[in-house]
């Protein structure tokens, strides 16, 4: 299959829970507190497609598939985009679009504080993405703004677990998984470094 195929598939798969969480609405599914499902839903969807997304490079190198690269970009794109709407969402209702208040939870809970500067990176991200900031910043500089792919996920799991009341299963079983692609990464990353099992010019790669 070709590339923008695969890329019209990722439209359609990404924009799937938005179409699904409209549905609910219509339907009067959104719970009895909607605004609490939305921001949960959105910021669930944003974890699991930047979960997606740090899996972009482990499966081009288990697979060799290099053309993947070039769906890491609109994968991204569509965290930050579900991301956006949780913050919106919040913005609105919780705060009504009243920015000095939002200031203040940003200032007194640490749970926004970390939620904030997670959205902040991945602004960050979706603004440094397209290839012309790559020749505008210079591809060392780039790669060192594109390291905070690693941060935000792990900022995003604390806001997580310290947005919880009281049981903190879910946001465990969310690090845990976190926790997986980063050992497989960190697993390949060695072996390339090392050279280990293949030929010696691949393991510059
Ligand atoms: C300014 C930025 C952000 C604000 C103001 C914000 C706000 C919130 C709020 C109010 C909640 C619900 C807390 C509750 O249950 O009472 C929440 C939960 C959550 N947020 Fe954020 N958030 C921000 C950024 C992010 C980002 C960047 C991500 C992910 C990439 C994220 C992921 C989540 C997740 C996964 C939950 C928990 C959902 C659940 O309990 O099922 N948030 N956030």
């Amino acid at each position: 299959m070709t590339i923008p195929r695969i890329k019209v598939l990722i439209w359609i798969a990404a924009l799937t829970p938005l179409a699904w969480l409209v549905r609910q609405g219509f339907r009067g599914e959104l719970t009895a507190d909607p605004v609490k499902y939305i921001t949960h839903f959105t910021g669930r969807t944003a974890l699991i497609i930047l979960f997606i997304t740090l899996c972009v490079t482990p499966i081009r190198r288990a697979t060799g598939w290099n053309g993947i690269i070039r769906l890491r970009r609109l994968i991204g794109l569509f965290s930050f985009f579900y991301a956006v709407i949780h913050l919106l969402i919040y913005l609105a209702f919780d705060r009504g679009f009243v920015f000095t208040e939002l200031g203040e939870d940003i200032a007194k809970r640490p749970y926004i504080t970390i939620g904030f500067s997670a959205w902040l990176m991945l602004l960050t991200l979706a603004v440094t993405s397209p290839k012309a900031m790559v020749r505008k910043l210079g591809g060392k500089r780039w790669r060192a703004i594109h390291r905070l792919v690693y941060v935000v996920p792990v900022l995003a799991v604390i806001h997580f677990t310290w947005a919880q009341k009281k049981d903190i299963s879910l946001p465990l079983l969310y690090a845990a998984v976190l926790g997986a692609i980063f050992a497989i990464r960190l697993a390949m990353w060695a072996r390339n470094r090392i050279g280990f099992g293949q030929p010696a010019g691949e393991a510059l790669n």
